[in-house]
């Protein structure tokens, strides 16, 4: 041997580094899933019932100042922990939480540098997250200029993918792509794809806090590496020499609604630091919002102003008397006109116009029982927003006001912030500044019982837990591009964002779209469902604060169907995707938190298919009166989008249901519990 390696240099290398070479191992609390670090080359793999699901992986960073931290770095000691306890969340999918899991933290140091640093990793039965905490390095200024984390899948040209592309102009608002794993480039997390043996899995982060967002670059095939989203000066994270990082997580299913079923995103955040939250208040909301996408209103000045008393007065009406909890109001603000997402700089956020009479408008709402909801569109423009924040969140919670939607339209790479020498700056919403710009605007609603429902957010990484005023934001394309989208979102579209972005968290999609084809069936822009499949929305894509998205004369038509609308609960005490596949269909069933009711939504892409529902979710013996709005025998999104069948059935959780679903259809169910 001794003679080989004198002959052969490499090999004497190789050697010794594995000689000292460690490994060690953790395994989720069921034994089926396990990680497995090695510090040869210093990288991690995952194996699923002993199957190997990630293949030996990089970790590591590049700085700026200082050498990459990484290879060379050896495990030096270790601890582990478990632990098993329940939780409650203030609103959700379901009130309890289960954190079940195993922790092992690792050191890891460099044998030529003097400071250590942690992985720490967890396993639970859902999957899996890990995350670097580096503690001070001796320098004032670290520059992170590249994350090494990778996430090598071996079978990449078998496997399936569905994903957007990260770092485009239209952030987060793209069509899913379904492809070969291996033609993917560049992708946003949560990242979710299919292995030939019929395994899911979905990639994302956790507790994004003072960090840029990891979005997935594929270099080689299979080789998916973090890709942090950089500052305009080409740095991706800007550190004072130590850092934590957010949550690396890999969840891992044997079907496409088990990544569905799973709290992994939330068990790896901190929990409430807000202390009574009672004020967070979720709901449902009208708005005087559609008219704009329908270009019927502006939310400018002038003769179609939408933002007006007597309008708002109108609305507060409609909430009122369908028993809604609030009232949402657009353009209602000086700086607000023309080419509005050019007015980033102009924006006044505590100037009405003088068609909308604040105080009246509150005194009105009030009233009625009905919140005012205030709206800030930012443009993106970061700098005049922040300037102005104290005293607009002051002049809302003066009016009564507990809820703000945000909006930052500006495009990828666009978000305006001026720096220390007052030069304009254009930044990424998904880039550091902007992870820390959203947080400021929640904790500072925070401090003044403000609930926030960001749109063209970062994308949500389970700080809802944290912040429970966090409430919902967009980050996937909503309703509003059936509008105005070209194209609009097609029938699968609704199918896929359970299993992708909805991951992540809830989103304002804002369903309950009526009239379906306000220019003609054969229009464009007109929703691509059925009206049953409205209803159905409702019940898949979570929010525990859902608007009630159109015109209030819209409803007129359809009274019956929209009576489901009213019952319909947005918080939940249990919550389980019982069957679907990505792109292609789902169906859940969830439990209101504040009655014995349960409700079902299923719904399907452009194939016409039946499902067939057990009911056993309900519990034993117990007697429901099933109100079953479901599509008519010849609906169909493109001919016949508004035929419906409404009937009432008596059920237990001995029974099922059959329900054939048209063609970009969907069934909602209210299950009314007997006495
Ligand atoms: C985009 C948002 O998604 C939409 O809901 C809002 O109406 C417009 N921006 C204007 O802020
Ligand atoms: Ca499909």
């Amino acid at each position: 041997m001794r003679l080989f390696s004198a002959l052969c240099p490499l090999f004497a290398v190789i050697t010794s580094l594995s000689l000292s070479a460690a490994t060690l191992s953790v395994t989720s609390p069921d034994g089926n899933i396990e990680l497995i670090l090695d510090d040869t080359h210093l990288s991690y793999k995952v194996q699923f019932h002993g199957q190997q699901v990630i293949a030996p992986s990089a970790l590591g960073f590049r700085f700026l100042q200082l050498p990459a931290l990484g290879e060379g770095y050896k495990i030096t000691g270790h601890s582990r922990n478990s632990v098993n306890q329940n939780w409650q969340q203030p609103w959700g999918e379901r009130a309890t939480v289960l954190d079940q899991h195993n922790e092992l933290a690792v050191t890891l140091k460099h044998p030529e540098r003097k400071a250590p640093f942690t992985l720490r990793v967890k396993l639970f039965n859902d999957g899996l997250g890990f995350r670097y905490e580096v503690p001070q390095q001796g320098v004032a200024k670290l520059d992170i200029i590249d994350e090494l984390t990778e996430f090598r899948i071996s079978d990449s040209k078998q496997s399936t993918a569905w994903w957007i592309p990260g770092r485009g102009w239209n952030r987060y608002e793209m069509l899913y792509r379904t492809t070969a794993l291996n033609e993917v480039d560049r992708a946003h997390t949560p990242f979710t794809f299919k292995l030939p043996s019929g395994v899911h899995l979905s990639i994302h982060e956790a507790a994004l806090v003072d960090f840029a967002a990891m979005v997935l670059d594929q270099q080689r095939d299979g080789v998916l590496k973090s890709d942090l989203t950089p500052w305009s000066d080409g740095i991706r994270v800007k550190t004072n020499g130590s850092f934590t990082t957010p949550w690396r997580t890999i969840q891992i299913a044997n079907n496409a609604v088990g990544l569905i079923n799973s709290d992994l995103i939330l068990n790896l955040n901190e929990p409430n630091k807000l202390g009574d939250v009672s004020w967070v208040k979720p709901g449902k909301y009208a708005g005087i919002w559609w008219g704009m996408h329908l270009a019927t209103q502006t939310w400018g000045s002038g003769p179609k102003h939408g933002a007006t008393t007597e309008n708002t007065k109108q609305y507060i009406d409609f909430a009122a008397k369908n028993g809604f909890d609030g009232v949402l109001v657009e353009g209602w603000n000086i700086g607000w006109d023309g080419e509005w997402f050019l007015n980033g700089a102009v924006f006044n956020f505590t100037k009405p116009y003088p068609d909308f009479d604040f105080a009246a408008i509150s005194a009105y709402g009030k009233e009625k029982g009905v919140k005012l909801i205030g709206h800030h569109e930012t443009s993106g423009h970061i700098s005049n927003y922040e300037a102005q924040i104290a005293d607009a969140y002051d002049l809302y919670a003066k009016h009564g006001i507990s809820q703000i939607k945000t909006g930052y339209v500006a495009d990828g790479g666009q978000a305006t912030r001026i720096d220390e020498n007052g030069i304009e700056r254009k930044e990424w919403h998904d880039g550091q500044l902007m992870v820390n710009h959203y947080l400021y605007s929640v904790t500072e609603a925070a401090k003044r019982q403000l609930s926030i429902n960001t749109h063209e957010p970062i994308k949500d990484t389970g700080l809802r837990r944290t912040y429970p005023n966090w409430l919902s934001r967009e980050g996937a394309r909503g309703q509003e591009y059936n509008a105005w989208g070209s194209p609009p979102n097609p029938p699968e579209h609704t199918a896929m964002l359970p299993f992708t972005r909805m991951l992540s968290g809830p989103m304002d999609f804002t369903p309950g779209i009526f009239n379906l084809a306000y220019n003609g069936l054969d229009a464009e822009n007109r929703v691509q469902t059925t009206l049953a499949k409205q209803l159905a929305l409702y019940v898949v894509l979570y929010s525990p604060i859902q608007m009630v998205a159109d015109l209030p004369e819209h409803y007129d038509a359809h009274p019956a169907a929209f009576q489901f609308i009213k019952d319909v609960p947005s918080d939940w005490a249990q919550s389980k995707a019982l069957q679907g596949e990505v792109g292609d269909f789902v169906v859940f069933a969830r439990q209101d938190k504040h009655s014995d009711d349960w409700y079902v939504g299923a719904l399907t892409d452009e194939k016409p298919r039946t499902v067939t529902v057990k009911l056993d979710f309900l519990p034993a013996g117990k007697r429901f009166s099933a109100q079953i709005y479901r599509d008519g025998k010849d609906a169909d999104w493109r001919t016949k989008p508004y035929e419906m069948i409404i009937e009432q059935q008596r059920v237990t959780d001995n029974d099922s249901l059959t329900l054939p679903l048209a063609s970009s259809g969907g069934a909602a169910i209210r299950f009314k519990a007997e006495n």
